[in-house]
């Protein structure tokens, strides 16, 4: 037997006990008379005690030992004379008695404790030891009890879990596909599914009823903190059902989350329109820890000569309680934040209700006393706030707006991970029109069925940007964290939508014939939804990046550095392939 105990479980109750452990050396002290070695694995630290005067030969081969060396120890379980709160075996420690060396270590390249003095490049191209440490441990246990509650909750709701193929068809909406070519069928590629989308529809013609699956995704697109391109969803698929049985089973999905990991117990989730999220917020995934809603000011702001007000679309602001003893250099450092290419904005328009009841503003100018107390009423502000205004195009402003409400949020302390703030975006439009290419796509994807009351503006492309879909968000701190939609289950509908999106009966056919077929046996009414499995990982362990709770993550530019991937492939192979590659300058 290699061992009889972990290295997180002895305490005060074990001592006399002869026991074995094994795990790796996290740190040694020698104290002279003493030799103290931490001794870790996935279960906690346990102390190990080597006695100069009673066993110097052993205390000799302790201090030889070095950092991460594999050791098996073999000794009594002792009441510690130092004791440490702040571990579960730190009552205790082991005197030991025998020690064997399983495996020995090079020096690792950081140190292996909870703060390491490791960059995240060195932590990620030596994962498996990143993985060591204790705060790395713990995200990847939080996200398999997430696993498993999710496969219980499901489980026990009939949902099936049934696997997709990863090998499959390239389509054209959406992000980029990652392709894998054929070998056997020359000049022929698979497609890595973005989703499982399709497969999960074709599951509902078959008859599954209730489908779930917690499958990779993979997704060529731009990284960022929470995007990755091979990612894991929570895919779910239901017959039979309205938009009001979709939501409601997934916000108990949801709740069951918050009740288990967290011991928080909601009431319903708020719903918000996504046209009321836009005005309100200007964002599609609000953050509602806190308030700073928009207020339009635009029956205010107009007609006092101030061109940038007058010649707007939309003047809109935010209050922020409590700020306006804000210095010249904070209201500078606000207007570089808006002024950033990332946010966009021209400038910023601040006035400051002064808590003697005058107001002091960057437009003092164009607007009188009397003037900012209009604009102050508008925002419902009281002495001591400081309302922040920008102005131009009505989306652009409220998104550059949005930016800076979070920015204000994080400097006032407003966003808690310890928090949480769930909602539900609904009805989002069913097309988005792109500038680029000057023509619409599925805002969420071409199988969202539009709301039955503005179908009929498929057939007047001026009411096209007005449609609304039957598709909604699951929204959790600002975080998207999953989304539907109730899919189209008609053939006549499905073809309309095609041709909306500009798909020709034949390109429609050639990508999503066999979808297509499907749906003329017999396709039931079906909806579905897929949370970010990652992200919500990382809101529950309360962290920003979804990298940190995935075990071998890519990094920002899509590189596995630990293995080197991706990588050249030998000649033969692209020969084998029938790849032929162009040289690059
Ligand atoms: P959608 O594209 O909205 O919907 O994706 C669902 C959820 O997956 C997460 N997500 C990501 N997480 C990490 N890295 C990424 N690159 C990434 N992309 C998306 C988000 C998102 O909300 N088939 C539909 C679902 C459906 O209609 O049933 C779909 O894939 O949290």
């Amino acid at each position: 037997m290699y061992r009889t105990n972990t290295c997180g479980e002895l305490t005060m109750k074990n001592v006399g006990q002869q026991v074995t452990l094994c795990g790796w050396l996290q740190r040694s002290r020698d104290l002279g008379g003493m030799t103290f070695v931490d001794l870790r694995d996935r279960y906690g630290i346990t102390q190990l005690a080597f006695n100069m005067d009673t066993n110097p030969a052993l205390c000799e081969q302790a201090r030889r030992l070095g950092r991460e060396y594999v050791i098996q120890a073999t000794g009594t379980v002792i009441e510690r004379a130092s004791k440490n709160s702040k571990i579960p075996t730190g009552d205790i420690e082991i005197e030991v008695s025998q020690l064997t060396v399983l495996n020995e270590s090079k020096t690792p390249p950081f140190t292996i404790e909870d703060n390491s003095d490791g960059g995240d490049d060195i932590r990620m191209k030596y994962r498996y030891l990143d993985i060591r440490r204790s705060p790395v441990r713990r995200n990847l246990e939080l996200r398999h009890r997430m696993a498993m509650l999710v496969r219980n909750y499901l489980s026990n709701l009939d949902f099936l879990e049934i696997e997709t193929p990863m090998l499959i068809k390239s389509t054209p909406e959406g992000a980029r596909d990652f392709v894998v070519p054929s070998r056997m069928n020359p000049g022929e590629f698979y497609a890595l599914p973005q989703s499982p989308q399709q497969y999960k529809q074709l599951l509902m013609v078959a008859g599954m009823d209730r489908y779930f699956q917690i499958v990779r995704c993979f997704r060529d697109e731009d990284l960022r903190a929470d995007r990755q391109p091979e990612f894991t969803q929570i895919d779910c698929e239901m017959s039979f059902v309205h938009q009001e049985d979709i939501l409601n089973t997934f916000e108990g999905l949801a709740k069951h989350l918050f009740h288990e990991l967290k011991g928080l117990d909601f009431t319903q989730f708020p719903r918000i329109t996504w046209h009321d999220a836009m005005r309100l917020y200007g964002s599609d995934k609000p953050d509602i820890r806190f308030g700073m809603r928009f207020v339009e000011l635009n029956v205010v702001a107009k007609g006092a000569g101030f061109a940038l007000f007058d010649n707007a679309e939309l003047v809109v602001g935010i209050n922020a309680e409590g700020c306006a003893e804000y210095t010249r250099k904070q209201l500078d450092a606000l207007t570089d934040f808006v002024k950033k290419p990332q946010v966009g904005a021209g400038g910023l328009v601040y006035i400051k209700y002064n808590t003697d009841g005058t107001f002091k503003s960057s437009v003092d100018k164009f607007f009188s006393q009397d003037s900012l107390q209009l604009f102050a009423q508008q925002f419902n502000a009281h002495p001591g706030d400081l309302m922040l205004i920008l102005c131009g195009p009505a989306m652009k402003t409220r998104v550059q707006l949005s930016a800076l409400r979070l920015e204000m949020a994080s400097r006032l302390g407003l966003r808690n991970p310890d928090v949480y703030a769930p909602l539900w975006v609904v009805d989002f439009p069913l097309l988005e029109w792109d500038e680029e290419t000057q023509r619409y796509y599925a805002m969420h994807h071409p199988f969202t069925a539009p709301k039955p009351e503005d179908e009929s503006f498929l057939d007047d492309p001026s009411r096209w940007g007005d449609i609304r879909a039957n598709a909604y968000d699951i929204v959790i701190n600002g975080v998207e964290v999953g989304g539907g939609s109730i899919r189209i289950h008609d053939r006549t509908l499905q073809n309309k939508m095609f041709h909306t999106l500009g798909f020709t009966d034949q390109s429609a056919a050639a990508q999503f014939g066999f979808l297509m077929d499907a749906f003329t046996y017999g396709a039931p009414p079906h909806a579905g939804l897929a949370f970010g499995f990652d992200r919500l990982c990382s809101l529950f362990g309360g962290a920003d990046s979804i990298r940190d709770f995935i075990a071998f993550p890519k990094n920002n530019s899509g590189r596995d550095v630990m293995s080197g991937s991706p990588a050249p492939i030998s000649q033969e192979q692209l020969d084998e392939l029938h790849i032929a590659l162009t040289p690059q300058n």
